[in-house]
């Protein structure tokens, strides 16, 4: 069933000099997780934060630590990430070819464990998981960069996972990640999304609270 809309904003957008202060302006700007990306230069074309940066962004704010992990081979890190203070730990099923003991060593951690799906990868990649995890993250621009457009054709595999998710009966949150902004969140919240990454959409202007109100807004929009 799709549960009630989160708004993640992707700090990838944010000031790097004052992280700190972003993490904690957008937590008092209404956001609901804080969604950390996390590239290595060999997954995907750029390379962000590590596991000190987010044990250095914890006490900014209380909010789930939404962690996106664009690296390969990803196992080796989860622990680092875990102690570091993520509370949802997404992997990509694209990353490395033991999907299902990431997820388990991810769950014996105590976190949430989340599935990123590229845009050419189908929704049934993540099927075989669906009794295991907490959250499907559809990428709806390829991995990488912020400020990407939205990849229309991804809408469709939204509404897929939304009926596999429930089909399932288990409560996994549904997350869209990737050019989201005031125009296209109406279809991806109709085609059955529970959660968005916002970077540019939060951060760009300044006015972060207006920004995550006006999506909240065209998310009901419906
Ligand atoms: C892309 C990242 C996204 C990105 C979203 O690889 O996973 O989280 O920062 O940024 P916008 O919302 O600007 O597309
Ligand atoms: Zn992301």
């Amino acid at each position: 069933m799709q549960q009630a809309l989160r708004i993640a904003p992707s700090i990838l957008s944010a000031d790097f000099a004052r992280l700190g202060e972003e993490v904690g302006a957008v937590d008092a700007a209404g956001a609901d997780w804080i969604h950390i990306d996390v590239m290595d230069g060999h997954f995907v074309p750029n390379i962000t934060i590590g596991p000190e940066i987010i044990r250095a962004l914890r006490p900014h704010s209380k909010l789930p630590f939404d962690v996106h992990l664009m690296i390969s081979p990803v196992d080796p890190y989860l622990d680092a990430f875990a102690e570091a203070g993520s509370d949802i730990i997404t992997v990509h099923a694209e990353a490395g070819a033991h999907l299902h003991r990431t997820v388990q060593h991810i769950k014996a951690l105590g976190k949430k464990a989340g599935v990123a799906l590229n845009p050419g990868t189908p929704a049934q990649a993540v099927q075989p998981l669906l009794g295991e995890i907490d959250l499907v993250l559809v990428m709806s621009v390829n991995p990488g960069f912020g400020g990407q457009s939205f990849i229309a054709s991804q809408v469709d595999k939204i509404k897929e996972l939304r009926a596999r998710i429930d089909a399932s009966g288990r409560a996994i949150d549904l997350e869209v990640d990737g050019g989201i902004n005031r125009n296209n969140m109406a279809r991806v919240r109709a085609a059955g999304a529970d959660a968005v990454v916002a970077g540019s959409a939060t951060f760009s202007g300044g006015a972060y609270a207006e920004n995550i109100a006006a999506l909240r807004a065209a998310a009901a929009r419906n």
